[in-house]
C-alpha cells in the first residue's frame, strides 16, 4: 500500500517536473539557429538592406569554404592529352550549389537565415558559392528576374542573403549605387573607389548582408541594384542564399497548370524603366539542375 502511494507521488512529481527540466536544457544549449537581433543594423530602407555582424562563426565560414573547394575539385576533369587535371569549362566556380541541409552545419545556417528573414526555408534556393580573385567583379545587376520561365519555381527572388566567408584585404565591397542617401555614409580611405559610388558593405569574414529585391508589395525594387566591386588584394569567398516569394522546394508540374507569379502579382513582371542599366542578368538558376 505504502509503495503504491510512493509510486504515485513520484510519478506525479516526474510528470510535473519534466517540462521545466527540458526547458532548462533547451535554454542552456546554445542554439546555433538562434537569431541575435543586437548584431543587426539597418543600412538602408530604400532599398531595404541590413547587416548582421558575425552571422557565421569562423568555423562555419571555414567549413563552407571546405565544401566549396571540394565541389570545385569535382568540377575539374582529366585532360585526355596531358593527363593533367584541368578545370571543366562547363562548371566554373561561379555555379557551385550546395544541397539543401547538406550536413548539420549547413542545416543550422539555413535555419538561422530563416529566423533572421522570417521567410520559410522552403522558399530558399540552395546556397551558392562565388569566388572572386584579384580584378574580378560583378557588374551592377538586379536579382529579380525578367523572364517568366525563371519564376516558375517559387516566383521572384524576393530577398538575397550574402554571407562573407573570407576577409578581403582591399576592394570586393558590395555596393548599392541607387540607395537613398548613400552619400552620407561615412567612408575612409580603406574603401575602394568603386565603393565610393554607393552604399557600400565591406566583406568581413562571418558578416552577412540581407537585402530585398522586391518592395513589400512584391513589386521589383529598382533601387536594389547592386554590384560586387573589383577585388584589389586578396580573395573573396561568398555564399549566397536567394529566397523566393513562394516555395522553391515544390517542383511545378506542367507550366500551364501552374499559377505563375504573373497571375498573383500582375504588376511585378512589368519591365522596369531602369532595366537598360543591367549589365548582366543572373543566369545561375539555369546552371542548377532543376
Ligand atoms: C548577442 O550578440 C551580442 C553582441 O555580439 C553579444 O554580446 C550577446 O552575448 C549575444 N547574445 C546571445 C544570447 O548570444
Amino acid at each position: 500500500m505504502q509503495y503504491r502511494w510512493l509510486f504515485l507521488i513520484f510519478s506525479l512529481a516526474a510528470v510535473t517536473a519534466t517540462p521545466f527540466v527540458l526547458s532548462h536544457f533547451r535554454n542552456s544549449i546554445a542554439d546555433p539557429a538562434f537569431f541575435n537581433s543586437t548584431r543587426v543594423t539597418i543600412l538602408s530602407w530604400k532599398p531595404r538592406v541590413f547587416l548582421y555582424k558575425n552571422f557565421l562563426s569562423e568555423e562555419e565560414c571555414d567549413h563552407l569554404i571546405k565544401l566549396a573547394k571540394s565541389k570545385l575539385e569535382e568540377s575539374t576533369v582529366i585532360d585526355p592529352d596531358s593527363g593533367n587535371n584541368v578545370k571543366s569549362e562547363v562548371r566554373t566556380s561561379s555555379g557551385m550549389f550546395l544541397d539543401k541541409r547538406q550536413d548539420h552545419i549547413v542545416a543550422s545556417i539555413e535555419r538561422r537565415i530563416s529566423g533572421w528573414t522570417f521567410l520559410p526555408q522552403e522558399n530558399g534556393e540552395n546556397i551558392q558559392f562565388l569566388q572572386y580573385e584579384a580584378t574580378q567583379k560583378y557588374e551592377p545587376h538586379f536579382d529579380y528576374f525578367y523572364d517568366e520561365k525563371d519564376q516558375l519555381r517559387g516566383g521572384h527572388r524576393y530577398a538575397t542573403v550574402i554571407m562573407y566567408l573570407s576577409d578581403v584585404k582591399e576592394g570586393g565591397e558590395t555596393v548599392f549605387p541607387k540607395a537613398e542617401g548613400w552619400k552620407s555614409q561615412p567612408k575612409d580611405e580603406t574603401f575602394s573607389d568603386c565603393a565610393k559610388k554607393g552604399l557600400a558593405v565591406k566583406p568581413v569574414k562571418g558578416d552577412a548582408v540581407l537585402f530585398y529585391n522586391l518592395k513589400p508589395d512584391a513589386v521589383p525594387d529598382p533601387l536594389s541594384l547592386h554590384a560586387s566591386c573589383p577585388v584589389i588584394q586578396g580573395k573573396k569567398w561568398v555564399a549566397t542564399k536567394w529566397i523566393r516569394l513562394g516555395s522553391f522546394d515544390s517542383i511545378p508540374s506542367p507550366p500551364s497548370a501552374v499559377e505563375t507569379a504573373a497571375d498573383i502579382y500582375p504588376e511585378s513582371i512589368t519591365e522596369d524603366e531602369n532595366s537598360e542599366t543591367v549589365a548582366s542578368v543572373d543566369e545561375s538558376v539555369e546552371e542548377q539542375e532543376l
